[in-house]
């Protein structure tokens, strides 16, 4: 596997060739190509008590794990033998000048369909961490999604000492309903997708459910030595709660970007987020739960209210079937105090090209909208015979049926406008009472020049219920440069901004009735999704699509599209 351009073993051979291999493949000589292969296909899952088949990759749950080193390159071969259309997103991944890589469906490509293949391109640059990918179609995300995983070059390493082990985690959810047929309710009626039944760590709900019993995830670890866990929120709809009884948990890492070290008893994670957590053996020999369960901020809003537990055992543990199990606390289900004392702590390691001037201004209002029912979708399924929808700056996406970046780079009209508003239509209390509950539909996008400096404004609303919403966006990381409960005051708050080691992020968490502001330079020309992670949400068009115009050079210019890119016709 690999196209080194000189060896490690060659160069200590010939060690006179190593001015030679500089000179020819410069400091990335070292950079190589991984190889994966995905099969997309129906695969019977018994270890979760049900023998139904689930749509998977390789048939795993969670998918494989994705390996390489900073700068490498991974090709991700897809064929997909399933009758669902299909695509992949890596995200964290920046993607430089490559979004027909991206994955969105009809955002940047059209989907694989059925028995159809395509070859991904993932170029890796200063994603160093634990990030991850999964289906970019429907609620194929579900079950197809699993690790991504970048260790340091060839000339560097961890900011902290190499770990004994490195260990995922990837935390899912479970419904004993066919998935596939879940957003069908939701998208075309308007109406809330069912609760799952249970979350999964790494595939198992845990020995709290008789039938995983037997298939409890379990981590042996070594006394005295120090693990790596690499955390995945691949959940569709709850933020979570993590922890690990009497274990302190120390934070390196996020998104696939380090942070300074934070030490902690638990954590809150997004849907959407993955963090890099140290622990350390260091305990009496025996057997330590780690459990998850939900976050859940909305008022009135049902949620899955259930644990995944996980067990750590030292191997040193005796064989006494009467051994306690510690359990670990996690905070209550609706403590936003909790999850805001947690990510109020996050920094950035190195403190890197903050933009400090600020020329493109933007206030976008997240809400969840409650709609009168129309033809299409009768009879509708929300609350009051009426339909729910989500948006953007009173904008409810609506996904096209043809790729929106195939459209630009063709010269292609009548498939998206220009005109996303820089600000809601009008302004009000969005933290308030009694707020108007409808929006517009459209599918518009905002323009943006090549390297404008950009700050956005995530406002969350009171409108129906409020929420927090895990934004992510494609093609970039950005600085939470601030955060706070209620409205954002244009006046007084931006002097609290930290511009010094504000955290790096591909998607955070705007808190209920809260707002986030994040920067970003508009330097990665090309379509990029900006949606929340919560699936319901983005399923109702909480979603926003950023389109960055090419710089002068050709080196800030759109790449040309592959040429298998995904018909969109049969
Ligand atoms: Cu994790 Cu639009 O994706
Ligand atoms: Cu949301």
């Amino acid at each position: 596997m690999g196209l080194r351009g000189c060896s490690i073993g060659f160069i200590t051979k010939l060690s006179w060739l190593l001015p030679f291999c500089f000179l020819l493949f410069g400091p990335f000589a070292a950079a190589e190509t991984h190889h994966y292969n995905f099969e997309v296909k129906l695969s019977p899952f018994t270890k979760l008590c049900s023998s139904k088949n689930i749509l998977t990759v390789n048939g795993q749950f969670p998918g494989p794990t994705l390996e390489a080193h900073r700068g490498d390159k991974i090709t991700v071969y897809v064929i997909n033998n399933t009758k669902y259309n299909i695509t992949f997103h890596w995200h964290g991944v920046r993607q430089i000048r490559n979004p027909w890589y991206d994955g969105p469906e009809y955002i940047t490509q059209c989907p694989i369909q059925a028995g159809k293949s395509f070859s991904y391109e993932i170029q890796l640059t200063k994603e160093e961490g634990t990030m991850w990918w999964h289906a970019h179609s429907g609620w194929a995300r579900a079950t197809a999604h699993g690790p991504l995983i970048v260790h340091p070059g060839p000339s560097t390493s961890y900011p902290f000492p190499q770990p004994y082990a490195q260990i995922p985690i990837v935390i899912g959810e479970w419904w004993k309903e066919d998935v596939m047929e879940i957003p069908k309710n939701a998208k075309r009626r308007g109406g809330e997708p069912i609760l799952s039944d249970a979350y999964t760590i790494n595939g198992q709900p845990g020995y709290l459910y008789p039938c995983s019993k037997q298939e409890t995830f379990e981590l042996t670890m070594e006394q005295g030595k120090t693990y790596l866990l690499r955390i995945v929120n691949a959940v569709m709809d709850e933020d979570l709660f993590f922890g690990i009884a009497k274990h302190e948990m120390t934070l390196v890492g996020k998104d696939g970007i380090y942070t300074k070290q934070i030490k902690t008893d638990y954590i809150m994670i997004t849907p959407g987020q993955s963090m890099d957590i140290l622990i350390t053996a260091n305990q009496s020999p025996g057997i330590y739960i780690m459990a998850t369960r939900s976050y859940s901020s909305a008022f009135g809003a049902g949620f899955d209210n259930s644990t995944a537990i996980a067990i750590l055992k030292y191997s040193t543990t005796p064989p006494t079937p009467k051994l306690n199990h510690f359990f670990p606390h996690l905070p209550p289900y609706d403590r936003t105090e909790a999850a805001t004392d947690f990510t109020k702590r996050l920094r950035s390691l190195t403190t890197v090209d903050v933009p400090l001037n600020v020329d493109t201004r933007l206030f976008f209002v997240l809400s969840v909208n409650l709609m009168n029912c129309s033809n299409n979708d009768k009879p509708c399924a929300g609350p009051f015979g009426k339909r729910f929808a989500a948006s953007i700056n009173n904008v409810s996406f609506v996904t096209p049926s043809a790729s929106l970046l195939e459209a630009y780079y063709n010269n292609v009209s009548g498939v998206f406008t220009t005109d996303f508003p820089e600000n809601p239509p009008r302004k009000f209390n969005y933290t308030g009472e009694n707020l108007p509950l409808a929006t517009s539909f459209g599918t518009r996008v905002m323009v943006l020049e090549y390297n404008a400096s950009v700050e956005v404004i995530l406002q969350g609303t009171n409108v129906l219920a409020s929420d927090n919403h895990p934004v992510h966006l494609h093609g970039y990381s950005f600085h939470v440069v601030g955060w706070g409960l209620g409205n954002f005051n244009p006046k007084t708050d931006p002097k609290h901004y930290n511009l010094v080691d504000p955290p790096e992020e591909t998607t955070v968490g705007v808190p209920n009735n809260g707002w986030v502001a994040i920067r970003f330079k508009a330097n990665n020309p090309g379509m990029w999704l900006m949606h929340c992670h919560i699936e319901r949400h983005q399923v109702w068009g909480m979603s926003m699509v950023f389109l960055v115009k090419n710089g002068f050079a050709l080196d800030q210019q759109i790449l040309h599209p592959p040429h298998d890119l995904p018909s969109c016709y049969n």
